[in-house]
């Protein structure tokens, strides 16, 4: 039964707002396919009133060519492409798997989501905490970064326990907007509400891989008014990263 104390997101309610996470760099990964996919979701969030999109494709053992040189050029190209079409400003970083790949990118130099060169998205396996994670998140800060750790609630694994021992590690939680829809299953779905509502989350992101969830699912999400201040908090400090 849906309650009656929540609400749809306002119409207006991504007016000016920045996204930190998205796979619409075209070609690379499991998002979306090519430039003229990825420009008409870029013309439909301008619609939206989305004014900048942080493109984070996959850096994993899964997408092997992935790497800074190679995505950079792939970036540039479709800047080029895009900006005749489109007036979202556009940033470059990356979504770090935690896997055996990801030493090598670390010595070569993360691309971060502010232009500091701090914050770097990362995610673990959905299924299970490997063990040298720790490590790996321990490495990152070691070397002046902040880990912000994507989508923490679709992982099936972790416990309350293991977010407040991450969050006691300063490690930075990004929430994936779609988990307040229920897309990844009934238990990101509670977790992603009840993390909002105890004010767990750093930042916010669309994670899209393609237009059909966006458009479907969006309209699903329901709120109470305070659930909603906070994800503006967090659209706020999107901003303030891009900043
Ligand atoms: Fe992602």
């Amino acid at each position: 039964m849906i309650s009656l104390f929540k609400k749809r997101l306002p119409t207006d309610f991504f007016r000016g707002a920045c996204d930190v996470h998205c796979h619409l760099l075209p070609g690379v990964d499991d998002g979306f396919p090519n430039s003229k996919k990825s420009i008409e979701a870029l013309k439909l969030l301008e619609e939206h009133g989305i004014e900048q999109m942080t493109l984070t494709p996959h850096f994993m053992k899964e997408y092997a060519d992935n790497d800074r040189e190679y995505i950079q050029a792939v970036f540039q190209d479709f800047c080029e492409k895009a900006e005749k079409e489109s007036r979202i400003k556009l940033h470059l970083a990356a979504e770090y798997m935690l896997d055996n790949r990801f030493m090598t990118h670390l010595e070569q130099g993360l691309l971060t989501l502010d232009k500091s060169g701090v914050h770097v998205l990362c995610e673990t396996s959905y299924m299970m905490y490997e063990r040298n994670v720790s490590s790996m998140l321990y490495e990152i800060m070691c070397k002046g970064y902040q880990p912000v750790i994507a989508h923490p609630e679709r992982y099936e694994y972790a416990s309350e326990k293991d977010y407040r021992h991450w969050k006691d590690k300063d490690y930075e939680f990004q929430l994936n907007l779609l988990s307040l829809a229920g897309v990844y299953g009934g238990s990101a779905f509670a977790k992603s509400h009840y993390m909002l509502r105890e004010g767990m989350y750093d930042y916010v992101g669309s994670d899209m891989h393609s237009l059909e969830n966006f458009k479907r699912y969006l309209p699903e999400i329901r709120m109470r008014s305070k659930s909603i201040d906070q994800l503006h908090r967090l659209f706020e400090n999107n901003r303030n990263l891009l900043s």
